[in-house]
């Protein structure tokens, strides 16, 4: 059984006392969740406010990028060695976001994906398909040239998969359980094409539009296995029940 993965992506939302006040709230009605991970990926700047809250907590760290050098004149990057140093877990790569507006490639995404396994740390490794793409029937294309150009001589261990399709990220418009489910099991089939039987531990996570109305038809997909949230993850309660889902 692959063990469930619950992300919060905060995106550029949050100062560091909203942060404290999410964390204070949030910590205490999550305490007792235990048969799934929990993370959190705040802005930079609260990453270390956090990163103290989420001590001895049942809640995990992730950040939101990451530079692919350890270190040098990269100015207003964040290297691989500063997340871990600041108590990082996980970070998010490749996110639709940083692909549209920061022209990030599957060559650059492919580099960070390397650097933060180099620094053992987990990888949210994020895919997907535009609206365009899936009306004119892309969207396997798409996914399977995004999986093998992303993960290019790269193992699968510490490996996340998110998939967001383009479309449904803040829009309202969630997949519905069948578009997630062929997308989540096509996804699984590259990865075992990869991978081979590894591809079964392999968490593949849906994100866009998750709310609490939602999460439990999708959680019960068999190859959904955790979620990637945004808009529903800025409330403590909300981000909760999504955390708490019933399947
Ligand atoms: P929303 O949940 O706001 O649609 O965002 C999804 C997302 O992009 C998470 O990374």
């Amino acid at each position: 059984m692959r063990r469930p993965f619950i992300a919060a992506n905060w995106k550029m939302n949050k100062t560091i006392r909203e942060t404290e006040s999410f964390l204070n709230e949030f910590i205490s009605l999550v305490q007792d969740a235990k048969d799934v991970d929990i993370v959190i990926a705040p802005p930079f700047t609260a990453l270390h406010t956090a990163s103290t809250l989420l001590k001895n907590t049942n809640i995990q760290l992730s950040a939101q990028d990451i530079f692919y050098e350890d270190k040098g004149a990269y100015t207003g990057e964040v290297s691989p060695v500063m997340l871990t140093d600041i108590g990082c877990k996980h970070v998010i790569i490749g996110h639709s976001e940083r692909r549209q507006y920061f022209h990030e490639t599957d060559e650059i995404i492919n580099k960070k994906i390397k650097a933060a396994k180099k620094h053992t740390l987990g990888v949210i490794f994020c895919i997907g398909e535009s609206l365009q793409e899936r009306e004119s029937g892309k969207t396997f294309d798409v996914l399977k040239r995004e999986i093998e150009e992303g993960l290019k001589d790269i193992s699968p261990d510490g490996i996340v998969v998110a998939y967001e399709p383009i479309w449904a990220i803040g829009t309202g418009k969630t997949a519905t359980t069948e578009q997630a489910q062929d997308a989540h099991k096509y996804i699984r089939e590259r990865l075992a094409s990869l991978y081979g039987n590894k591809a079964n531990e392999i968490r593949i996570l849906y994100g866009g539009s998750v709310t609490p109305d939602n999460i439990d038809a999708l959680m019960a997909c068999p190859d959904v296995d955790g979620a990637l949230v945004g808009g529903a993850s800025l409330k403590a309660d909300s981000f909760a029940r999504i955390v708490k889902f019933k399947r």
